[in-house]
Formats: structure tokens, sequence, C-alpha cells
């Protein structure tokens, strides 16, 4: 009876046991697997959190589902450019973010992403636009940015209707921190970042209208006491791209060349108009195709630059430093032109300090004939697609 009794405790037993496992096994297995993937996941956004905050180190890696999940599906696009589009997406904490998709076709072995990964991945700046993080996925490649929900600068400059017109002191806000980005780049990091590509299109604005540099697709590094570079091909749009990039004998390629690129950009913000406006031939103005003549002209003849209606005199007076910094910084001679460092410091100071600067040129050819007083030679013999939007890649021997 003994043994009998035993005998079933133990089937008891064993029954339990197999029981409880059977039923508890995958309870505790799910319990155990939520619990590891809320840590690892939460783990993960930890670190994303992280590397995302303030004193953040280094770019993260996505792969590319993540990049499709984050875009969800690349429906909502920004913009597009000459390296690929840029589409709105949304990283898992809920961050906004705009997602660069280089393009296959376009990608020149991966240097236009090296160029971005390399030069602003490395760097942080209140006036330079933050890469979060890349996508190198098999032949698909991205570059995820900081989301700037006003857009880029052109929208606002060369007015179109509808669209928020900035004020004059806004105007000079953000052409002040566009400087000092630039300033940074070129002597703020451990080597000297030069952009090749300063144009409205490219400077981004935030919720608070802060200027970023942005689209590092053509930018270069070197070693900070190189002066004059090497390029094996001209690069930068047309409108902006500074002379010595194409002509000969003006004097070599260096930081000089950004500062130009800004010069012509300061000037369209502060004029609020194209620099080059072939159309305006038409109208009764014909002496303001060339912009920045015509702006030198009023300057030396005392007289003021009317934008706006009703300037006000302190308005006026800030329209008049930025186009004379701005006249300084497109002077034909990159030797003649400031750094960036003095042109933050130009802005900053005040306007008497300023000297004139000499009347600026659109060719080389014209510089002799301007200095026998004989310049009635019109800038308006560029071809339409001069004035254009198109990317100049110029080969390496018309570069030397
Ligand atoms: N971080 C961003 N936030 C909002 N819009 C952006 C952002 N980055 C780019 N864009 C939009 O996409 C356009 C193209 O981006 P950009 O980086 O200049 O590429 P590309 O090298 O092709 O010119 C910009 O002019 C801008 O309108
Ligand atoms: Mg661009």
């Amino acid at each position: 009876y003994l043994g009998q009794l035993l005998v079933c405790a133990v089937a008891y037993l064993a029954l339990y046991v197999a029981a409880k496992f059977t039923v508890g096994f995958p309870f505790v297995t799910a319990l155990v697997i939520y619990k590891w993937r809320r840590r690892h996941l939460s783990m993960y956004e930890n670190i994303e959190d992280f590397l995302r905050s303030n004193n953040n180190l280094m770019p993260i890696r996505y792969s590319y589902s993540d990049i499709k999940k984050m875009a969800r599906g690349f429906k909502d696009k920004l913009g597009e450019g000459g390296y690929g589009s840029v589409y709105k997406a949304k990283l898992r904490s809920g961050r906004l973010v705009a997602i660069k998709m280089l393009s296959k076709s376009k990608t020149n072995n991966g240097q236009d992403f090296i160029n971005e990964v390399g030069t602003i991945g490395r760097i942080r700046h209140v006036n330079v636009v933050r890469l979060i993080g890349f996508c190198v996925d098999g032949s698909k490649r991205a570059l995820v940015y900081d989301f700037m929900p006003n857009g880029s600068l052109e929208k606002y400059i060369f007015s179109q209707q509808g669209d928020v017109s900035l004020s004059c002191h806004k105007i000079f806000e953000i052409a002040h921190g566009v400087a000092r980005g630039i300033e940074y780049l070129h002597q703020g990091c451990d080597m000297q970042i030069l952009h090749f590509d300063i144009k409205p299109h490219n400077i981004l604005l935030d919720e608070n209208f802060t200027p970023k540099v942005s689209d590092f697709g053509l930018a270069r590094l070197y070693p900070l006491d190189n002066s004059i570079v090497s390029l094996t091909a001209a690069r930068g749009t047309m409108g902006y791209i500074a002379p010595e990039l194409f002509y000969k004998n003006i004097g070599g390629i260096s930081y000089k060349a950004d500062v130009y690129s800004f010069g012509m950009l300061l000037m369209e913000m502060t004029g609020r108009r194209k620099n080059l406006d072939v159309g305006i031939e038409q109208s009764s103005q014909f002496s303001q195709i060339y912009f920045p003549t015509w702006v030198s002209d009023q300057l030396k003849a005392g007289k003021d630059i009317e934008i706006g209606d009703d300037a006000t005199d302190e308005e006026k007076k800030i329209i008049k430093k930025m186009m004379m910094v701005a006249l300084w910084c497109i002077q034909m001679k990159p030797i003649e032109r400031p750094s960036m460092n003095k042109v933050v410091e130009m802005l900053e100071g005040e306007i008497e300090s300023l000297q004139m600067p000499p009347r600026p040129f659109l060719y080389p050819q014209q510089i002799p004939a301007d200095e026998v007083g004989v310049d009635n030679r019109s800038p308006c013999t560029s071809s339409a697609s001069e004035s254009g939007e198109i990317t100049l890649i110029a080969d390496a021997n018309e570069v030397n």
C-alpha cells in the first residue's frame, strides 16, 4: 500500500511538473523574450538618443531597411539637387530628419558621399547642418540630417507670391550666421574645409530661421597651412562660382573661392534679386542687368540702394553695409577679397569703418577698360545658360 501511494505521489508530481512545464514554459519564454527585446530596444533608443544629444560624437550608421522605415516609403519629398533626392523622415524617437538618397547614376565612385561624411560628419557648429547618420548598404547610399522646417533660403529672397518676406534685420542675421558658418569651416577645425557650392539653395533655415550651411557634395578637406589648392575639376554653380575656377592668371584657387560665392549670395540676399538678370534687358533699367556693378555705381554716387518701399534710416544703413561687404567679397582677384574672419568683423562693425570697394567686374577683360574710364561694355553678352542653375564641372586642364 505504501508502495502504491509512493508511485501515485511520484506520478502526480511528474504530471504536475510536466503540466507546469508545458504551460509555463511558453509563458516564461515569452516573458523573457519580451523583457529582452524591451531592454534591447530601449538600450538602442538610449544609445541613439545619447549619440544624438548635444555632445554627440559621430554620425550613426543605418541599414537600408532602417532608412526605408524612417522615410515611410519615400513619400514626402523635400527637394532635389544635383546628387539625389531629399525626403522627410522620422527617427524612432520621433525626431524629424531629412534623408538624402544619393542617386546611383550620378555617384562618382561614391566621392560625393565621402565628401559629405568626411567633412560635416566630423564637425559641429550652429551654422552648419548636422549629419545625424548615414547608410551604406550594398549600392544604396543615404545621408541623414537634422530636418530644417523652413527649407532653403532661395524661397525667401527671390520673392514669389505667398512666401514669407523676411525683414531687413532678419536678412542681416541670416547673412551673419552664414558668414560665421563658413568662417568656422575655413578656420575653426583641424582641417580647412572648402565648400565650393555656397548659394541660396544650400543654406537651410531651422525653426528660428537660424541658417545652416549644407550640401557638402562638392566640399574638400585641406591642411590648414595649404593656402593654394589644386582641384581636378572646376566646381560650383554658375552665378556663384569664383572666376579663378575658370579663368587663368587672376590667382590660385583657395578659400577665397568660397568668399566670392558668399559675396554673390550676400548681394542677392540684400537686393532680393538675382545678380545677373538677363530679363531686365527688356525693361528700362538696362544698367541693372549685372546688379553688383549697378550697386557699386550707386554707392559711389552717394545714393541709397532702395530695396523695400519704406526702409527706415537704420535699415538703409544695414543694406549699405551688407552691399559694401558683398562688393569686397566679389572682387575679381582672390587676393583683393577679405577672409571670412574679416567678413564677420566687417558685418559686426560700424559702416563708417568700411572702405569703398573697387567696382566689380563680370569678366577679367573688363578691368583695363574701366581703369582708363571707358567701360561702356555691357555685361549682358553672357549666354542665358550662364545665369542658370547648372553645375559646372570643367576639364582639369582648363583650371590650371
Ligand atoms: N535637412 C534638410 N531639411 C529640409 N530640407 C532639406 C534638407 N536637406 C536638403 N533639403 C532640401 O533638398 C534640397 C537638395 O538638398 P541638397 O543637400 O542641396 O542636395 P544636392 O546635393 O542634390 O543639391 C535643398 O535645396 C533643400 O530644399
Ligand atoms: Mg544643393
